[in-house]
């Protein structure tokens, strides 16, 4: 499928999306919103490929909701078409894990698109923030909840507030990236890291990824009571029979998503 705004490719059981619009720093039109949103169901629902990398360029992962498409809206053009809910909820809905791979600028809806991905990797380049203060408005696309699950209101909230950035080494200290990489290594990295789970048995990867996305939404006791109900459950698999078997047997298992 060709997309104007997005690159995709496909090696080795992992899709690279990368988000293409050099001119507005990836800034993020309905387009684009949309084609990210159609080109992750079709990874999803693709045999080919077991793990996603999502990055952008060198110099932006993406510089925001695109404010040149934003700035005569009104009130009833945003609401009327629930502004980038759609698209929100198309992301939320994918099963293999996505891996957000961050260089240069992640700012409003930029850095809102890095965190609704499974985890975070960025270059020692990278820039955090949620500057819609800035421009009259709050975060639209999940900032207030999910920056502040990571980084905890006090830092969530000065981010918001002042609308200032947040480099890699903060991000890092802060929890909201895993790991922070020399520039230049950013893909090959995350294509590294996106390579090894895809080696993991799909049911697997699916069932942690469920587990620890519940713990967003449920209390420690039901989180807990769902996470080893998918424990129990796992043990219906031929995977879990294959992994505990290689183990003990001191070889790779082989899994085959059984
Ligand atoms: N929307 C539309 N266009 C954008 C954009 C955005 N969010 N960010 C950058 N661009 C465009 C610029 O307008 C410029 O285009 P022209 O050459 O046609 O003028 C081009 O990208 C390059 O940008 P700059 O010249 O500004 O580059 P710079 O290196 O001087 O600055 C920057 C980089 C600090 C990222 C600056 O571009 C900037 O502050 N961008 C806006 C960041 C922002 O406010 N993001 C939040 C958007 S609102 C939002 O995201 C709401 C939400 O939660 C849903």
């Amino acid at each position: 499928m060709a997309y104007q705004t997005l690159i995709v490719e496909i090696e080795d059981s992992v899709a690279l999306i990368r988000l293409n619009r050099p001119d507005a720093l990836n800034a993020l039109n309905s387009q684009m919103l949309g084609e990210l949103a159609e080109a992750l169901k079709a990874l999803d629902g693709n045999d080919k490929v077991r793990c996603i990398v999502l990055t952008g360029s060198e110099k932006a992962f993406a510089a925001g909701a695109d404010i040149k498409e934003m700035s005569e809206k009104t009130f009833v053009d945003m609401f009327g078409a629930d502004y980038f809910a759609p698209e929100g909820e198309a992301i939320a809905r994918v099963r293999k894990p996505i891996i957000a791979a961050v260089s240069g600028y992640a700012l409003g809806g930029g850095c809102e698109l890095a965190m609704m991905c499974d985890f975070i990797i960025c270059s020692e380049t990278a820039k955090f923030g949620q500057p819609e203060i800035n421009l009259g408005v709050v975060a639209g696309i999940g900032g207030t909840q999910r920056l502040t699950r990571f980084v905890g209101k006090s830092k969530s909230m000065d981010m918001h507030l002042t609308g200032r950035f947040m480099d890699a080494a903060e991000a890092e200290r802060s929890g909201l990236v895993s790991r922070v990489v020399a520039p230049g290594k950013l893909v090959p990295e995350a294509l590294a890291i996106a390579k090894k789970i895809a080696e993991k048995s799909a049911l697997t990867v699916m069932a942690v990824k469920e587990a620890v996305n519940r713990s967003y939404e449920t209390t420690l006791r039901e989180g807990v009571l769902f996470e080893r109900r998918l424990f129990h459950a796992l043990f219906a698999t031929e995977d879990q029979k294959e992994g505990m078997g290689a183990f003990l047997e001191k070889r790779q298992p082989q899994f085959r998503d059984r």
